[in-house]
């Protein structure tokens, strides 16, 4: 006999994605499947600089408890970022420091839902994040997102609903790889200020894209209705698991309590670790390189893909971040394409899961962790797999 779990573990949402991490470690499996940065392209050694000059110079102190909302002088920096690459001015003390930029999305939907509240989510839209707000209890209601963006029409008829959150990703987007053009960016921010729903925007990827920032970001528009939450997981290091989210004034009380409550402060020594490393190296040329590789990485993957796999299959030419969007055609199920691709040792990302409604034909595939060869094989396996069945 056993207690019953309680209602919010029973509707957070499966992750597909983890089920999927055990089958790419088996032995011969490429995969394509998950999110992770190219362990190439991680700062092993200014890393390891960094943490040697941090516990040197700071003894004991270094390994001691700090405050809740983070280790300042690395929010002073973020805060400094914000004003010089994303647009507006904010103090430090409204960049909170979280464990990765996923505790942002439990830590916002305990602030703010309650269970049956609605929440706008991106369709498709990422997956961790709608299993964190899942454990709330909302009614997630999509919105489309294509080529250009958010689908404004939808977005204003969702509005009238009164939402209470709407979580976008407008930086080459997990998992289509899609940016929202700066028009939608100033017709989103249009719509959502002042309607009572806090915009969150999830700028995972924004510091990826190849050849720079894609577009301003909504916070400057409307800063006082949005949350922009980041993460040096992408770039410098996701097993640090440092994030943050940059709030409006008015939620500065609750945001504190809420992270002292379930974590009492995110990881201090590596953020004494990341800010060190941001002291002591150009973090700009840093990033200027990360994006070369990613793009040489990414048109690699294109020129394969257009040498393996036939046309009748579509797939977008992302311009940042670790994603392509893969078609199969209208009408038939990429779940089939997926179980068969495992046969012949292809590990995909399906993007049903990704969606609240629709999706069927669609897959996500990763360019970002495979080597060379392995993208080489891959796309073979991909060609001839969707040669058979299609
Ligand atoms: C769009 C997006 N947001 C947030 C995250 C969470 O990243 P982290 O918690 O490592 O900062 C991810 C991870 O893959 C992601 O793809």
């Amino acid at each position: 006999m056993h207690p019953e779990f309680s209602q919010r573990t029973k509707d957070t949402m499966d992750s597909f994605i983890m089920s999927l991490v055990e089958v790419a470690a088996q032995p011969g499996m490429i995969s394509f499947a998950t999110g992770l940065p190219d362990n190439s392209l991680l700062p092993t050694g200014p890393i390891e600089d960094a943490a040697k000059a941090v516990l040197e110079e700071g003894s004991a102190s270094t390994l001691q408890y700090d405050t809740p909302t983070g280790y300042i002088p690395l929010r002073e920096y973020i805060a400094d970022r914000c004003h010089k690459e994303l647009g507006f001015d904010v103090d430090y003390r409204q960049v909170i420091m979280t464990n990765g930029s996923q505790e942002c999305f439990d830590l916002l939907g305990k602030l703010f839902l309650d269970r049956g509240d609605r929440m706008i989510v991106e369709n498709p839209g990422y997956l961790g994040a709608l299993q964190s707000y899942s454990a709330y209890g909302p009614e997630f209601i999509g919105v489309d997102v294509g080529e250009d963006g958010a689908d404004i029409g939808q977005l204003e008829s969702i509005l009238q609903k009164s939402p209470k959150l709407f979580y976008s990703i407008p930086n080459h987007q997990n998992p289509s790889g899609i940016s929202y053009s700066v028009d939608n960016r100033k017709a989103v921010a249009e719509c959502i200020g002042d309607s009572g729903c806090l915009l969150i925007e999830d700028d995972a990827y924004g510091e990826l894209g190849y050849d720079g920032r894609v577009g301003p970001t909504m916070k400057s528009m409307i800063p006082d209705d949005t949350v922009l939450t980041g993460s040096f997981s992408k770039t410098i290091s996701p097993g640090m698991r440092i994030g943050w989210m940059v709030i409006p004034e008015w939620m500065s009380r609750d945001a504190g309590k809420g992270i002292e409550a379930s974590s009492l402060q995110s990881n201090t020594f590596c953020q004494k670790v990341v800010s060190r490393f941001l002291a002591d190296n150009d973090y700009d040329s840093f990033l200027k390189g990360l994006r070369k590789s990613y793009k040489i990485k990414k048109e690699f993957f294109m020129d394969a893909m257009a040498d393996n796999v036939p046309d009748v299959m579509e797939w977008n030419d992302p311009q940042g971040g670790m994603f392509v969007w893969f078609r199969s055609p209208e009408g038939t199920d990429a779940m089939k394409l997926f179980d068969k691709l495992i046969e012949n040792k292809l590990v995909t990302m399906p993007g049903r899961p990704f969606h609240v409604n629709g999706g069927e034909n669609t897959i996500r595939l990763n360019f970002a962790t495979p080597s060379e060869e392995q993208i080489i094989q891959g796309t073979k396996i991909l060609g001839k797999v969707c040669r058979e069945m299609y």
